[in-house]
């Protein structure tokens, strides 16, 4: 079996190594045995191993990268009566999926609906269910107002995600980007969505001019760094920034003075908190994903597929800039594995 795995903290490059070992982890009571087949590299998984600028050290002992993929239940650990060895499942959050086999908890390992490709359904779940986060977190600011919302790395796979549901939901959503060819794309993309690069140097003025005399009510943003600032500057009087990434490389700064007399909210949204919801809430948010993998694949966009023990040559292309999709590193299928979608 092999994993991908770091000591310390710092440049993946560097800190992350493939090991090759003979033993697989055995699963507990009410855990399962899943053959790994395919996982995303996700922007929070290198934050992961390389930690925030500022931010002490985590680290004890070897970690593995990685909280979602898809796979093959392998085997079933004591009182699992809710999966069968073969059945093709997405996991999530299982710490450690950048291996060969991972052991979760049998109720995180949601069934693969019937058609789904193994590689949409590797993308199945953190997307969408930060979406149906940053969804419920935008409609509890916008209190039933209709004043537009402006989103950062709008051509993100969340980005792009919140472009279709904006579309679905009648919703004036304006997309920032960083560059001019980024904003040609998302203007094919969405047609009806203004979509400004703030490489531009009137790129406030540009979202003041889309968004009009009511001004914005909501930011979405997951770049952080000095923009933030500007950002804070453009919402409507009351108005919240949902913070959700930190894409840039430099620190956030906010004003206090404005923050206090325009009454803004600055919230923050994380996957990390999804656990909390009750079993029901997240068994509509699965049901959610399982859908949205079956109807619009095309939302779960794959960038490349990368072999495993090529995880350096993937990270780098994950980071390349214009980018489309989600890179994936994958473990070839074996005679006992299955023969997928099905
Ligand atoms: N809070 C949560 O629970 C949660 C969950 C999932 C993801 N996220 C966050 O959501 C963000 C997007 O994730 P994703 O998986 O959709 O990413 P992705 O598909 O890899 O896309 C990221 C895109 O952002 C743009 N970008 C990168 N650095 C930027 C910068 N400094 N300024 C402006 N744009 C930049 C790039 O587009 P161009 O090169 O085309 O400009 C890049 O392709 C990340 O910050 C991630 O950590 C948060």
């Amino acid at each position: 079996m092999r994993t991908v795995e770091y000591t310390r903290q710092g440049e993946a490059a560097q800190v992350l190594t493939l090991r090759e070992e003979r033993h697989r982890p055995a699963p507990g009571v009410g855990e399962v045995l899943v053959r790994m087949l395919v996982r995303p590299i996700h922007p929070g998984d290198l934050v992961g191993v390389e930690g925030l600028p500022g931010q002490p050290e985590q680290q004890s002992g070897a970690r593995t990268p990685g909280v979602e993929g898809m796979g093959v239940v392998e085997s079933l650990g004591a009182d699992v009566r809710t999966l069968r060895p073969g059945q093709r499942v997405a996991v999530f959050p299982a710490p450690g999926t950048w291996s060969d086999f991972v052991v979760v908890p049998a109720d995180l390992a949601v069934p693969v609906p019937a058609g789904v490709s193994d590689e949409t359904a590797a993308l199945m779940l953190v997307n969408p269910l930060t979406l149906c986060m940053l969804y419920r977190a935008m409609e509890k600011a916008l209190r039933g107002q209709t004043n537009p919302v402006l989103q950062t790395a709008a051509g993100s796979s969340i980005g792009r995600l919140v472009g279709a549901a904006a579309v679905r939901h009648d919703l004036q959503l304006i997309n920032l980007v960083r560059s001019t060819s980024g904003a040609e794309r998302m203007r094919t993309l969405y047609p009806s969505q203004p979509a400004i690069a703030t490489c531009d140097d009137d790129w406030q003025g540009q979202v003041r001019r889309h968004a009009g005399e009511r001004g914005v009510q909501v930011v979405l943003d997951c770049v952080g760094d000095a923009m933030t600032q500007d950002l804070a500057g453009l919402l409507a009087d009351g108005g919240t920034l949902i913070s959700y990434g930190q894409l840039g490389s430099g620190t956030t700064p906010l004003e206090a003075l404005p923050l206090m007399a325009r009454a803004l909210t600055v919230r923050g949204v994380s996957i990390l908190r999804w656990m909390s919801r009750t079993p029901k809430e997240r068994a509509r948010d699965v049901a959610f994903a399982q859908d949205l993998s079956q109807s619009t694949p095309d939302l779960l966009e794959v960038a490349a597929s990368y072999d495993l023990a090529d995880f350096k040559a993937a990270i780098e292309h994950a980071r390349r800039p214009a980018k489309s999709g989600t890179v994936l590193l994958t473990t070839p299928r074996t005679a006992d594995s299955g023969h997928g979608a099905a």
